[in-house]
């Protein structure tokens, strides 16, 4: 049975220590373009995040393959570099600092990966692995001591007797044994900071339990702070004070786990939560949104969630491609032969896929007329009619020989403060308020 130790959120927030304190980062990896093109745009990997974290306290990270979690607990560390905005640790700018004048913070912020086996160097055993943070920072010069500091560390993190274990290569352990290894080498210098990036994923599920109490445990002994990176809700519900969900880049809605579960307000979070497998029926779908997560390098206009979300408005930002990515639906539906007629109405349907229009103006193919588009989407629009996407088109009409469509003028939701009552909660929607 987990025991989850008194955490911060008992703490009121005038009590509570910042650690952490993060201003619109931005982290963007430049796309590599060709001879003639060297500026092929960017990844906004994490686009504009703010939010503060407290001693003590467990913050997860939690969204869809892609949203963001690895890089901004890296760069949290100083692992990435930010491309923009502020990091401030105990109210140290960390963004842009030299890796001479970051070394000696590291020992205090530190990391645990989702493998173990590539944490560990094959070569190297594993009391020279873990005391390896000692040697690296000089704290403990003297091989001696810092041999037995390995095997109390060893100890404290399950690894018992040490003397079993010292000498073991990582071949030798189990995956369990290797993580708690791992977990051995990040606490040994002393951090302040753990960022555990889905920490028990690749561990099979017998042992699992037993790492994230672990870090609990840890976490109670040493006064840690925890950021904790996950696609797991439940073990997110189980271990986190905070939880903030992730969509591509962004942090869409952030506050205490309790209130997350029982009150998403989020559209994202609550198909997240609808996709929770229920273990009474298993072999039940999952009900993740639909389609895909875009394309970071060339995100939505507006809301970046607005192709997936159910109910979407007319100013959450519609575009072009989402008329092509309807389109698809609708001949995914009806059949090739549907398809190949209905596509031969378009000269260069370039427009349906290309991102950031919100003024359409489609070419006839060759024999065709604009009205014949225009009585298409009247027909699509007669299937479709309950698709979000209706209510962000403006205007549909035939003009100079094209088919004219207008979506109606989109923004891109911020974060705003939703309720106070127990602890702050913000949600980027236009919905919510
Ligand atoms: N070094 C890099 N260079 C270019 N793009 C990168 C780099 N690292 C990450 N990305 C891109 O940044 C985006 C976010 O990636 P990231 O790994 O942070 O997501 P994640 O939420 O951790 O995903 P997952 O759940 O799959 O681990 C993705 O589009 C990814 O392809
Ligand atoms: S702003 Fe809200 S309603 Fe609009 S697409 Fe985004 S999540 Fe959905
Ligand atoms: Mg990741």
């Amino acid at each position: 049975m987990l025991t989850k130790p008194d955490t911060a959120t008992s703490e009121t927030a005038k009590d509570a220590e910042t650690l952490i304190e993060v201003a619109d980062l931005q982290v963007h990896f430049p796309l590599r373009g060709g001879l003639f093109n060297r500026d092929a745009g960017a990844v906004k990997a994490v686009d504009g995040v703010s939010f503060s974290l407290n001693k003590g306290e467990v913050l997860g990270l939690v969204g869809e393959s892609g949203s963001g979690k690895t890089t901004l607990g890296r760069t949290l560390l100083g692992l990435n570099r930010a491309t923009g905005g502020s990091i401030r640790y105990r109210g140290r700018e960390l963004a842009g600092l030299k890796e001479s004048d970051l070394r000696p913070l590291r020992r205090k912020l530190q990391m645990v990966f989702q493998d173990p086996h590539a944490s560990l160097n094959p070569s190297m055993d594993i009391a020279t692995a873990v005391g390896h943070p000692l040697q690296i920072h000089g704290l403990v010069p003297d091989p001696v001591e810092r041999r037995a500091k390995v095997a109390e560390t060893l100890e404290r993190v399950g690894l018992s007797p040490a003397e079993l274990f010292m000498d073991k290569f990582p071949s030798d352990l189990s995956g369990g044994q290797k993580q708690r290894a791992v977990m051995a080498r990040a606490i040994i210098a002393g951090p302040e900071l753990l960022v555990a990036d889905e920490p028990i994923s690749m561990l099979d599920m017998s042992v699992r339990a037993k790492i994230l109490q672990l870090f609990l445990d840890l976490k109670r002994d040493l006064d840690l702070t925890y950021v904790y990176v996950t696609h797991d809700l439940a073990s997110a519900k189980f271990f986190c004070d905070r939880i903030a969900i992730m969509y591509l880049g962004r942090v869409v809605e952030i506050g205490p786990t309790e209130e997350i579960f029982a009150n998403p307000r989020h559209p994202y979070t609550k198909a997240l939560l609808g996709a929770i497998p229920d273990p009474e029926k298993v072999g039940v779908p999952r009900d993740l949104p639909r389609g895909e997560i875009p394309d970071a390098a060339a995100p939505p206009l507006g809301c970046s969630f607005h192709p997936r979300c159910p109910v979407a408005v007319a100013g959450c930002g519609w575009e072009g491609r989402d008329l092509g990515a309807l389109l698809e639906r609708h001949w995914l539906a009806e059949g090739e032969d549907v398809r190949v007629a209905d596509t031969a109405l378009f000269g260069r349907p370039v427009e349906l896929t290309a991102p950031g229009i919100r003024q359409l103006s489609l070419t006839p193919g060759r024999g065709h007329e604009a009205a014949a588009i225009i009585s298409l989407l009247d027909r699509v629009r007669e299937k479709t009619a309950e698709d979000p996407f209706w209510r962000g088109v403006k205007t549909i009409e035939a003009r100079d020989g094209k088919a004219h469509v207008e979506f109606a003028e989109g923004t891109d939701p911020r974060l705003k403060l939703v309720s106070n009552t127990t602890a702050p909660i913000q949600a980027a929607c236009h919905l919510v308020d």
